[in-house]
């Protein structure tokens, strides 16, 4: 911690009290699941299932997989020090919400090792166009680790990726203003109650009507908090492929008040 602060005091003060708020304030929410990803997110989104996306995105899943395993790097949980990345349902998630939605503007909190950026960017290139934002403050605590970032993401698919460094807390709310609409949110950075809040709050009154927000690891409050204050728009708990992880999806109604 002590290196931590005199390496990025602002970050490091700025974390404090995430970690305060989270040992306090979060506890577990028994959230309503649905087991199955497929089919409760292809009706939210008025599509039809199975859908013909599942075995391009899965041939996509595999080419990461081997990828990051040719640099010495698994993919999993808890890969990222405390953090993981994306577990193969949030992956089709995020596969999906992009090849149906076409998103323009998408923006995500948290890369590491970059397999939702990846899988946004692939899809990205498929539908021919969008780009993606990503917000991402590298392992606060883990500087050896940062040489890892966005490992999943080769170098051919940046022209579509722009990579903004620092926590979300910083840089999120000058990049919705800068943005003015995002099309899709992707939370998967710090999973405090306190941050996830911030960043739903933050991004919601930009998202357009119609698009989509996908929320890894709903296990506290905030999420529901967010649905209540929001009006309860369309939403969904999917549980994760490799455990009893959850992650959220909202969709924002086409006319919609902000939170
Ligand atoms: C769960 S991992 C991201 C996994 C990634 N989406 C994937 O699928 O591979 C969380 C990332 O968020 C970063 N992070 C932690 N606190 C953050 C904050 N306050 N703002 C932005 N990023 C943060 C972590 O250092 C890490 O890079």
């Amino acid at each position: 911690m002590a290196r931590a602060l005199a390496r990025d005091p602002v970050e490091t003060l700025l974390y404090a009290p995430e970690v305060v708020a989270h040992q306090l304030f979060d506890r577990q929410f028994a959230y309503q699941v649905e087991e199955d990803w497929g089919p409760s997110l292809h009706h939210v989104l008025g599509l039809e299932w199975p859908c013909l996306e599942c075995s391009g995105y899965q041939q996509v899943w595999n080419r990461i997989e081997a990828d990051l395993d040719e640099k010495g790097l698994s993919v999993g949980r808890w890969t990222y020090g405390e953090y993981s990345d994306a577990d193969a349902s949030l992956g089709a998630a995020v596969w999906c919400a992009v090849r149906h939605l076409s998103p323009a503007t998408v923006v995500e909190t948290g890369v590491a090792r970059g397999v939702t950026s990846r899988l946004v960017l692939e899809a990205m290139s498929l539908n021919e166009g969008g780009h993606l934002w990503s917000v991402d403050l590298p392992h606060p605590l883990r500087p050896e680790l940062h040489a890892e970032t966005g490992a999943a993401v080769p170098e051919g698919l940046h022209d579509r990726w722009t990579y903004v460094r620092g926590s979300s807390r910083r840089r999120l709310p000058s990049l919705v203003a800068q943005l003015g609409q995002v099309d899709l949110f992707i939370h998967d950075s710090l999973h405090t109650g306190r941050n996830m809040r911030f960043e739903m709050g933050t991004v919601w009154p930009a998202l357009r009507g119609g698009g989509v927000m996908l929320v890894d690891d709903v296990d506290n409050q905030s999420f529901a908090d967010f649905l209540g204050r929001a009006g309860q728009p369309e939403s969904l708990v999917l549980r994760a492929a490799d455990g009893p992880w959850m992650f959220g999806m909202v969709r924002k109604p086409q006319r919609s008040a902000g939170t």
